[in-house]
């Protein structure tokens, strides 16, 4: 059974679909706490769910290093078997990929290398494309950089605006990331060779 910690900044829809997929006794994974870099509207999942939650906000830290080094201090009592960053807006500082990785993973609104960044969805109607997507990635010390895990094409719609289209991917992106959390944990998706690679 794989231990989660999962990371989060908004509503944490991806994450609730992650909750509910574990609530199957079958499913091979288990959130054993939910974080966040603000008062996300998410961490009332832990109530829901019957999961410690907890906040590290980022504002509250002079740089990135000091805000990882604090978060990393919640996150170690879990020892989670994967961090899952499913919405968390913020990058990792390198200290964190070196303490947790290569066992982190990131969910991303778009079909990655295409439109990486914080604004993916935005990016991807300016840039006029026909299609853009999902993908499931393994975390680097780069920007959405690290190896593909898992990734699907979501088509552009004519009409779409930005809330529309993540509308329509963010199902695609949480079947991908069920789907890849199964698949490391059934040894079919192996992290350490992946970050080796
Ligand atoms: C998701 O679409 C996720 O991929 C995206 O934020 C959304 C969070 O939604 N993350 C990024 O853009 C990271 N660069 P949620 O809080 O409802 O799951």
């Amino acid at each position: 059974m794989l231990e989660l910690v999962a990371l989060i900044s908004g509503a944490g829809s991806n994450l609730r679909a992650l909750l509910e997929a574990a609530e199957d006794a079958e499913y091979p994974a288990r959130v054993v706490a939910i974080g966040a870099d603000r008062d996300a509207d998410g961490l009332e999942l832990g109530e829901t769910f019957g999961i410690p939650t907890f906040s590290v906000p980022y504002s509250r830290f002079a740089d990135r290093e000091s805000w990882g080094a604090a978060l990393s201090e919640q996150i170690r009592p879990w020892s989670p078997d994967l961090l899952v960053l499913s919405g968390l807006m913020r990058i990792l500082p390198p200290s964190m990929v070196r303490e947790f990785g290569p066992n982190i993973i990131n969910t991303h609104p778009a079909y990655l290398p295409e439109f990486p960044g914080a604004h993916a969805v935005r990016d991807a109607l300016a840039a006029g494309a026909a299609e853009t997507g999902a993908s499931v990635i393994l975390v680097d010390d780069g920007v959405d950089s690290g190896p593909i895990l898992a990734q699907e094409r979501v088509p552009v719609l004519p009409g779409d605006t930005e809330a529309r289209l993540h509308d329509r991917i963010k199902p695609v992106e949480r079947r991908l990331l069920i789907g890849t959390i199964l698949d490391i944990a059934n040894g079919t998706i192996d992290l350490q060779e992946l970050s080796r690679a």
